[in-house]
């Protein structure tokens, strides 16, 4: 008879991203490997909990997913796990849902629990861990919004599915002489809308990170229509703050739930067209740039966290979360990875270089200089 092999744990949580199979793949295969057995948790944390909910992984049934999106395993967003978060960012989970999960992993003999998730995820995993779970962190996220690592996958995904519908609308927004206006997702993070917006050829990128006003917005296309360019191509992110400060939510927050972000873009385009009296017309991206199949650069990415997480179960470095802080993989402690948010830097060499090429940010014309006031004023340094 073979003795039985220990088993890793794995589970997805959150909203979906491109790149969780990848994930889920790579671990098992690893996990494999090393001479460890793989079960996966059902829809996230909720998995653990009564009534419990697994599936056996292992090489052969995850075969072939490293191409697709979405999780095999499922995920919750704001299940029974996720309590309100403090002021501190500490969530206060029911006792009894924390013992259920501690039974589950002693009875499926589970000697390491890898929680793939994002920031409210990591938080559940941490209250897991001090009450004594073996748990490893992956981060995920189309946001990119976990200041611990340099790329969380599934954000190059999204950036390449906004670039795409950048790359669309140019056209027909050439044709039409329209202002197109594209809302991307991204939380309070401007991550997708700076990237994409510069990837894909934007004119005017409007971020959380940075002020902005309707006057300024409206300077840039008609500067455009000056130099003979009669359409412009505007992204938003949907957590930039309107100029009176106010965010555009297409939900309120509950108790359980972070408020939903989403309508600015129909806002921007009806004002713009109002004050310009020009065509605008808006696509909400939405959803799209969470589904579909993971870029090359998510399946790396995705794959070397899964093996990574393997690893610091294998030598029981639990309370670590794997990051990937170029060119190395490595980790931190999951309680200060969810402390640290990331957020883009209005001072950054991607601005920078945006605004090199005019590409406004709807602030004022006197914030748009590229490189600072020196080489503003200054030009060319003589010899
Ligand atoms: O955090 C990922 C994300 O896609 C955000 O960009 C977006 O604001 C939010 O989730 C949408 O959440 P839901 O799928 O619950 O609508």
């Amino acid at each position: 008879m073979t003795a039985r092999r220990p088993s890793i744990g794995i589970l997805t949580s959150g909203g979906d991203c491109p790149g969780l199979n990848a994930v889920i793949r790579a671990a098992v295969k690893t996990a494999d490997r090393l001479g460890y057995d793989c079960v996966g948790f059902l829809r996230g944390f909720e998995g653990l909990a009564d009534p419990v909910a697994y599936m056996p992984l292992n090489p052969r049934n995850t075969a072939g997913i490293l191409l697709q999106g979405g999780t095999i395993l499922g995920s919750t967003n704001k299940g029974r796990f996720s309590a309100t978060v403090g002021e501190d960012r500490r969530l206060s989970i029911d006792r009894g849902l924390l013992d259920e999960a501690a039974t589950t992993i002693r009875q499926l003999s589970v000697c390491g629990l890898i929680c793939v998730g994002g920031d409210g995820s990591l938080a559940i995993a941490q209250q897991l861990l001090e009450h004594g779970l073996p748990v490893v962190g992956v981060p995920k996220t189309i946001d990119n919004d976990l200041g611990a690592t340099a790329f969380t996958f599934g954000f190059d995904s999204a950036v390449a599915c906004a670039t795409d519908a950048l790359d669309r609308l140019h056209t027909t927004a050439a044709s039409h002489e329209r202002i197109m206006v594209l809302e991307v997702m991204g939380r309070h993070a401007g991550w997708i809308a700076l990237h994409a917006g510069i990837a894909g050829g934007g004119d005017v990128i409007l971020l959380p990170e940075i002020d902005w006003t309707f006057d300024n917005v409206c300077r840039t296309v008609v500067q455009r229509e000056a130099e003979g360019k009669r359409f412009t191509l505007i992204v938003v992110a949907e957590g930039a703050r309107m100029p009176d400060g106010g965010l555009v939510h297409a939900a309120a927050a509950t108790d359980r739930q972070q408020v939903r972000l989403g309508g600015i873009g129909e806002l921007v385009a009806a004002e713009v067209s109002r004050r310009l009296r020009r065509e605008a017309r808006t696509v909400v991206l939405g959803h799209l740039q969470r589904g579909g199949p993971p870029t090359p650069f998510d399946r790396m990415l995705a794959t070397e966290f899964g093996a990574h997480a393997v690893r610091l179960v294998h030598e029981g470095r639990f309370g670590e979360m794997v990051c990937y802080r170029p060119p190395d993989i490595t980790s931190v402690p999951i309680a200060a990875a969810i402390r640290e948010l990331s957020r883009v830097d209005p001072r950054g060499s991607a601005v920078q270089a945006a605004r090199a090429l005019g590409i406004g940010f709807g602030d004022a014309p006197d914030q748009a200089s590229p490189f600072g006031p020196h080489c503003s004023s200054g030009g060319a340094p003589s010899a």
